[in-house]
């Protein structure tokens, strides 16, 4: 188990690259097995959640290649239908292999998803979806037995607009017999990507980025090479850092649009943010201070992913903030590792309640969860003393050498082995 040590107190500047986004990457892994020709998704960053879909494709008998950043990867041989809980366990991504694997066998057998450990993340919505073109489905002893003889498009409306779901639907709904038109749509931009990836296998999906998405069923799917978008959730990392410690950072790779509503709260906080093209540079005194409310919704709302670090902003800035979690039950359980830091924040049910305190000081914190221990790392930047930030499985899954790039903008942290 690995661990940062940080200390606190560096302003930082400089220029940050982004990675491809996670959760464009993630769902494009499974649209690959759409096809059995090749796919090339250029700069897929090595996250663990990226290598453990990786490892999902080889289970089923893809050749799977990282290449010079971009990954390869051809399924031409696969054969096999069905995910061993070890894998499935360790991402909740694993979810989407029931789409392209239908889509692809007709069949597919998955053990219930795992993820982070943020709330309940049923997938009701996506099962129910997939009921209505046309698969049988079984749920037995933690697995889930999916088949059909014919997908056929329908009309499907969902009552939450659930990535996940979205996702997926488009991914069962692509070669179905017919037209599906699925209203209640999540928005996100990585829906738009994953729609313009499948296009450019030969698909015809419409609407992506609105609520109400067209998908008309092709026969054949073909290869494709393909950039995912850069990854908002790191953009917004790195720019509540740079809030948090103060100084100048350029984060290049984004335009403003899918960080509106951070960037509009981040001035709210007294940051000055500039954007032009694909960059955007934030200068921050230091001293800010708090938003009066930040409430998680769907996008283009404030992101649940976004919340930890936003919440030990927060914890830092003069006066006081209510922060209101709708998307996920359990996500404040990083709350007493900040307490350690000397943060004062009051947590009941889907609501924290932050005093700004001065300055939080160095403690040995332990990341139970991604966005969560990103938050941690944040803190700690801005914290006085040294912090230890213990067990980085976590936030593996989703930054790729994060130390790396807060070290090139200045900061003091180092990654040992416990
Ligand atoms: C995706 C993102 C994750 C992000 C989340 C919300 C990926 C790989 N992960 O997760 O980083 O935090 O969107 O923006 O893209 N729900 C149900 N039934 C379902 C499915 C979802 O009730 O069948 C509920 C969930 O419990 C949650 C809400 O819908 O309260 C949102 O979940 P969803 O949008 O599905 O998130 P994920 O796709 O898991």
């Amino acid at each position: 188990m690995d661990k940062f040590i940080i200390d606190g107190g560096e302003r930082l500047s400089g220029s940050v690259k982004l990675q491809s986004a996670k959760n464009s990457v993630l769902p494009l892994f499974a649209a690959s097995v759409l096809t059995d020709k090749r796919v090339t998704i250029l700069q897929t960053p090595a996250i663990s959640d990226a290598l453990c879909m990786a490892q999902i494709l080889r289970e089923l008998g893809a050749e799977v290649t990282f290449r010079g950043g971009d990954v390869v990867i051809d399924s031409s041989n696969a054969c096999n239908h069905e995910i061993s809980s070890a894998l499935t366990k360790e991402l909740r991504s694993s979810v989407f292999m029931l789409g392209s694997l239908l889509t692809r066998f007709r069949r597919a057998l998955i053990a219930y998803p795992g993820g982070c450990d943020i709330g309940l993340r049923p997938i009701d919505l996506h099962l129910n979806a997939l009921k209505r073109l046309g698969v049988e489905i079984e749920e037995r002893d933690g697995y889930i037995f999916c088949k059909c003889d014919v997908m056929r498009g329908a009309d499907i409306s969902l009552d939450f607009p659930s990535v996940g779901a979205t996702e997926n639907i488009m991914l069962a709904a692509v070669k179905a017999e017919g037209k599906t038109t699925l209203s209640g749509a999540a928005k996100e931009p990585e829906i738009v990507d994953l729609q313009n990836f499948l296009n450019g296998m030969g698909a015809k999906v419409y609407g992506a980025g609105s609520d109400v998405i067209e998908i008309e069923g092709v026969k054949t799917l073909g290869g494709v090479t393909y950039r995912p978008l850069k990854d908002r959730i790191e953009a917004g990392t790195f720019l509540i850092a740079c809030a948090v410690c103060g100084g100048e950072v350029e984060i290049s790779g984004i335009n403003a649009a899918p960080v509106g509503i951070l960037l509009h709260k981040l001035r709210e906080n007294g940051c000055k943010i500039h954007s032009k093209n694909d960059k955007i540079i934030i200068e921050s005194n230091g001293r800010l201070k708090c938003n009066r409310r930040i409430e998680t919704m769907p996008f283009p709302g404030f992101p649940t992913d976004l919340q930890a670090q936003m919440t030990a902003l927060n914890a830092t800035c003069s006066g006081g903030a209510l922060v209101v979690e709708n998307l996920f039950e359990t996500r404040f359980k990083y709350v007493p590792e900040l307490h350690k830091m000397g943060a004062d924040i009051e947590v009941k049910g889907r609501h924290a309640f932050v005093r700004g305190v001065e300055r939080l000081h160095g403690a040995s914190v332990v990341a139970g969860d991604l966005r969560g221990g990103a938050a941690l790392v944040i803190a700690a930047l801005g914290a006085d003393g040294v912090s230890e930030v213990i067990d980085l499985s976590h936030i593996d899954r989703g930054y790729y050498d994060f130390q790396g790039k807060l070290k090139k903008i200045g900061a003091n942290i180092k990654r040992v082995r416990l």
